[in-house]
This record gives C-alpha cells, sequence and structure tokens, in this order.
C-alpha cells in the first residue's frame, strides 16, 4: 500500500509509539483488504466498550493505547458501555464489573475520545457532512452513516476505529470507493406498510438474511421518518454482512440485477419466531438508542395510564438525549407511569446476569436477535403503540 512522506514518519515511530501502533495496524488492515492507500477521516465511531463484550483483553488493549500516550485527532464518540456510568449501582451491576467498566471509559477520556456511549452518534454531535469519509464501528450507525447520511464507511471494528481516531486515517477500499457504492439488488415489497419501528425493523433483517453481501435498492419506499430508517439500518445490518442501502422510485441503473420479493406473509413468519410468551415481565425499547421524536411518541401514549402489576419498563437512549427528557418533563411522565431510562448501556451489552431470566418484550428485530442468541433471553415482538395498550391500564 502506498504511504506518503508523512505517513511513512508515522509509521516509523516519528510521531509517538501509540501513532506508531495504530498506523501498524491500519497499514495491515490496509493490505489485507487490497486498499492503495490511507485517506483522511472526518469522524470515527468505536464500538467494543462494553466489559461484558470485550473482557480482559479488551481493557488490556485500551488501557495500552491510552498509556502510550494516544490521542484522538479527529471528532471520536463511542458505543453503549456495559452499565449506566450513573445509576449502575441501582441496576445490580457488581463492584468489579463497575471498576473495569470505568476504566475502559477513563482510558477514552484520556485518549480525547467523546465518551457518548450510545450506537446513535448522529444524536449526539457526531454527524459529518454529506460525502465525508469516516471510520465507524457499531453496524446499526454504519447502515444509517452510508445510507442516509450519505457519509462514505467500511463496517470497522473496535482496534481499527481506535487506530484512526489517533491517526485520522482509514484504508481507501470497500464503501470508500463510488464503484462499490451501487445497488447490487432490487426489493420489492409487496403489499409491505412499512408504518412501525418493528416493520421496519424486521423488513431489514429480512433482507440482510437473504442477501448477506451487496447493496439492496429497495423500490417504492417513501419514507423519510428517520426513527423508522434507523430501525431498518438496524435489522439490516444484524442477519448479514450489508453496510448500505438504498431507496429508490423505480427499477433506475440496476436493470440488470436480480429482485427479491418480500411480502407480509414474510414479516409474519418471521414476528411468529418471536411470539408473544407466556407473562413477559419486561418491556425494552431503544435499540438503537431512542431519539426524541421516539420518546416523544412513547411519552405521549404513557400519559395518564401506568404498567399493570409484575411489568417493568426500560427506555433505553443517550444521556444527551436523556438531558433534553428530563428539562421537557419526559423523565417523569415515564417514572409516573411505572417505567425507567437507562443511558449509556443496553441490554445487549449488559452482563448476562442483570437480564437471566427475564421475559423480554422489544420492538426491535436486532435485540430480539441478541437477546435470545447471546443472553438466552425470551423475547417476543411487538410494536410500541399495541404494547403500550395491551401492558398498561388507565390510572385511576
Ligand atoms: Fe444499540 Fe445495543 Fe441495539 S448497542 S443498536 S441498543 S444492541
Amino acid at each position: 500500500m502506498f504511504l506518503n512522506r508523512n505517513q511513512e514518519l508515522m509509521l516509523k515511530g516519528e510521531f509517538g509509539p501509540a501513532v506508531q501502533k495504530a498506523m501498524e495496524l491500519l497499514v495491515a488492515l490496509g493490505d489485507a483488504i487490497g486498499a492503495e492507500k490511507l485517506i483522511p477521516i472526518k469522524s470515527v465511531h468505536i464500538s467494543g466498550i462494553s466489559y461484558s463484550t470485550i473482557g480482559d483483553a479488551g481493557l488490556s488493549f485500551v488501557e495500552d493505547f491510552a498509556s502510550l500516550g494516544a490521542r484522538a485527532t479527529v471528532l471520536s464518540t463511542i458505543n453503549p458501555a456495559g452499565m449506566d456510568l450513573i445509576r449502575w449501582r441501582e441496576m445490580g451491576v457488581k463492584e468489579d464489573f463497575h471498576s473495569k467498566q470505568l476504566r475502559i471509559i477513563n482510558s477514552f477520556k484520556r485518549m480525547n475520545i467523546k465518551t457518548t456511549c450510545t450506537c446513535t452518534p448522529y444524536l449526539v454531535g457526531n454527524k459529518p457532512e454529506r460525502g465525508s469519509h469516516v471510520s465507524w464501528a457499531e453496524s446499526s450507525a454504519v447502515v444509517y452513516g452510508n445510507s442516509i447520511l450519505n457519509i462514505k464507511t467500511n463496517r470497522e471494528s473496535g482496534p481499527s476505529t481506535i487506530a484512526s481516531a489517533i491517526t485520522g486515517l482509514t484504508p481507501l477500499a470497500g464503501y470508500h470507493l463510488d464503484e462499490n457504492r451501487k445497488p447490487s439488488v432490487y426489493v420489492k415489497l409487496i403489499g409491505v406498510k412499512v408504518a412501525s419501528n418493528l416493520i421496519a425493523s424486521i423488513l431489514g433483517y429480512l433482507i440482510g438474511r437473504e442477501m448477506n453481501r451487496g447493496i439492496p435498492a429497495i423500490i417504492g419506499l417513501n419514507v423519510k421518518n428517520l426513527s423508522i430508517l434507523k430501525s431498518l439500518s438496524a435489522g439490516l445490518a444484524t442477519s448479514g454482512g450489508l453496510a448500505m442501502f438504498t431507496l429508490i422510485e423505480e427499477k433506475g441503473n440496476v436493470q440488470d440485477a436480480p429482485t427479491m420479493k418480500i411480502d407480509y406473509n414474510d414479516i409474519n413468519h418471521l414476528l411468529m419466531d418471536y411470539p408473544l410468551i407466556e407473562k413477559p415481565d419486561l418491556i425494552f425499547f431503544g435499540c438503537p438508542h431512542l431519539s426524541l421524536p421516539e420518546i416523544t411518541y412513547i411519552v405521549n401514549l404513557l400519559r395518564g395510564r401506568r404498567l399493570k402489576k409484575g411489568m417493568e419498563m426500560w427506555l433505553f437512549t443517550s444521556r444527551h438525549v436523556y438531558s433534553e427528557c428530563l428539562r421537557r418533563g419526559y423523565v417523569e411522565v415515564v417514572y409516573n407511569a411505572g417505567g425507567k431510562f437507562i443511558c449509556d448501556t443496553c441490554p445487549v451489552v449488559m452482563p448476562t446476569y442483570l437480564i437471566k431470566g427475564r421475559k423480554f418484550i422489544t420492538n426491535s428485530s436486532k435485540a430480539a436477535f441478541y437477546l435470545s442468541s447471546k443472553h438466552e433471553a425470551s423475547v417476543s415482538l411487538l410494536d410500541i403503540k399495541t404494547c403500550i395498550k395491551e401492558f398498561t391500564e388507565r390510572k385511576i
């Protein structure tokens, strides 16, 4: 791979050991994926933050970089951690987990990386201009970034994003090249109305499962609602290796591409994999983390109502969005209905002992997939409106 003079000096250690280590990682990655050179990027989003996911090996990796004096040179944010950084004790997080999770977070702080702890970086200020090259991990954010924000990123890993944060560079390959951003399969929807996050999330999951790679062009899906597009992105990234989709009005310049058809039976089949379980006890919304409009919708449905006996509700969002919810009085409404907000984390990346034996209802195919496969939890899929109608009652 070609390196310019400055990059060669970085690789030789002229800019310090952290930059050298980061360059070694990026050059190895670039060579492996056939990149011709490294290019500058505008932002980074790092995944693999929860101690529950990365363990002691990941903790050492991050601490070693911080000890070498690594500093982010571009705007860099991080994915959810394994606990709410403030209310961890109330959640039941054990001391040992807390101290190791804090060491991870503090290492990122030392590296000048914003400890946003959310999978929706674009809702907390990491939203580069259209056309920008970036280095993002977190598959749902990658799909949303490439498809909706029109930024350019591959599906990066935790280590490669840390290296990119330090150097401000990424290998020029994959989705950074315009020729790799063309649709390869049409998706024709037959009688499928994408009117909720649940349906969007399932649709994404089905397309991702069917294709695994390439770029789907979904025909006639005229959706502008960002929450729905966020759910579609997350679903699509869950079941395959996709990193991008596109919405088109009709078959255009992909005339020769094959067509995949999806109808309501397909949606129902997936729903049947997650039927309503007996005596569910925990409603979970916020995979990906809830946006303010989504929370407004939930809060309006909850006003004057409370959860039925034996049922809990957890709403997951970024601390940034949570502050606005506090200001608007939303936190009080949710609390009065018997629910609670949890920030900085999500059930998928929490330690299993926090959710063992719980019976979830969620509206996210990504959450359903990982909760059942990673934590062996029982999960039902239901949309927000039906869920609140079924499991809350009017206050007297
Ligand atoms: Fe975000 Fe956790 Fe879902 S990181 S996308 S809420 S699995």
